[in-house]
């Protein structure tokens, strides 16, 4: 049986915008899943919501809202060469992370600490330290809420490029993903190629011998010394994305901006660190009325309390005009609007 209620979410996204459903149901098991097609076809406008972590919130939703809440981690397979481990949705992807590490099933550990969902993980291919969740995906199982078919998907299917996926690309109400499966390979390395990693102490002194708990650990460490804790600093991670940019672009700007950070990419493109630009640009730690920048990562806009969606889309919108004007480069919006 579901039930429909009106729900306060400013502690359910992590920008801490206050918000509220007027229509919200909690999905928590597969079996909920006809009565919920049912009470989907009833409303214009449907928002899936996991953990919350990378959207911006209107003050009232009037659509129905669905908070994912479904548990459950199981080792699906075991193959010679990998673990195929599944989870449900509304599992915490931190917890999931964590929990991987604890049976042995190794290769994740690089994005650890990231918020959110299992279920919202492949919908914005979360990325960090050298990983993407596409280089670990199996699988996944999601249902057309228009169609009420539920269909598996591989990664193919599922169109993963740098924060992005099919799923970014449909309207926000049209999939419910109910769960994840991942492939991790039984012979495990580490994977210590980002310089935060390589200078890290503890993978310092381990050496050949260190394991995927103490990798957990320092990325843990990494984002805690610069990233802001959504419990006690509102934010949804990286505002922008690292724009991607032609050899002639990066090479123009390389000339005007000698310590501009650019990692090369397929096919001769640059990514650049928008960090660096909105840095450069002298925005970090500024503040315009309750939002501001963060001042240990440019790249990440804070909630410093009362803070609504539109003060948000403001300091977005001036800080895409100034990095636009001094470097000539568009900065894209990571978060959804809802
Ligand atoms: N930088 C500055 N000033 C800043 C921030 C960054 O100069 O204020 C420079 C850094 O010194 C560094 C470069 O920019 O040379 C890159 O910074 P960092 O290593 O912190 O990574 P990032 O490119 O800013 C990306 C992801 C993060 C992820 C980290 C680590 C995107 C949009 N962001 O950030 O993901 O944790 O790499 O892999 O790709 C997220 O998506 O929410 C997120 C936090």
């Amino acid at each position: 049986m579901l039930s429909v209620i009106s729900l306060d979410l400013t502690t359910s996204n992590t920008l801490g915008l206050a918000a509220t459903a007027s229509h919200l149901v909690r999905y928590q098991f597969p079996e909920q899943l006809v009565d919920l097609l049912a009470l989907v076809s009833q409303y214009q406008n449907v928002l899936v919501l996991g953990g919350g972590s990378n959207v911006i919130l209107p003050a009232v939703l009037d659509g129905l809202v669905i908070k994912v809440e479904s548990r459950g981690i199981r080792l699906l397979e075991e193959t010679e060469t990998h673990f195929i481990v599944e989870a449900q949705a509304g599992e915490i992807w931190h917890d999931f992370v964590d929990h991987c590490i604890s049976c042995g099933w190794w290769g994740l550990e690089n994005l650890a600490l990231i918020p959110g969902t299992v279920g919202a993980a492949p919908v914005q291919n979360i990325g960090a330290y050298g990983i993407e969740l596409d280089q670990r995906f199996h699988s996944l199982v999601a249902c057309n809420l228009s169609t009420g078919q539920t269909v598996e998907m591989s990664a193919q299917q599922c169109e993963f490029s740098y924060r992005t996926s099919y799923f970014k690309q449909q309207p926000p109400g049209q999939w419910l993903i109910l769960s994840v499966r991942f492939s991790l390979p039984r012979q495990w390395s580490p994977v210590l190629a980002y310089p935060d990693l390589q200078r890290h102490p503890v993978l310092v002194t381990a050496g050949n011998t260190i394991n995927a708990r103490q990798v957990f650990d320092a990325v843990c460490d990494i984002r805690r010394s610069k990233l802001p804790d959504p419990a006690v600093l509102g934010n949804a991670g990286s505002f922008f994305k690292n724009p991607v940019v032609s050899a002639q672009t990066y090479q123009g700007l390389l000339a005007d901006w000698p310590a501009l950070v650019a990692y090369p990419q397929a096919g001769g493109m640059y990514k650049l660190a928008a960090g660096w630009l909105i840095d450069q640009a002298g925005w970090k730690g500024k503040r315009m009325g309750p939002v501001g920048v963060h001042d240990r990562q440019a790249l990440v806009l804070v909630n410093h309390g009362g803070a609504t969606a539109n003060d948000i889309h403001q300091l977005a919108h001036a800080i895409q005009d100034d990095v636009q004007q001094r470097f000539g480069v568009k900065l894209e919006q990571e978060p959804v609007n809802s």
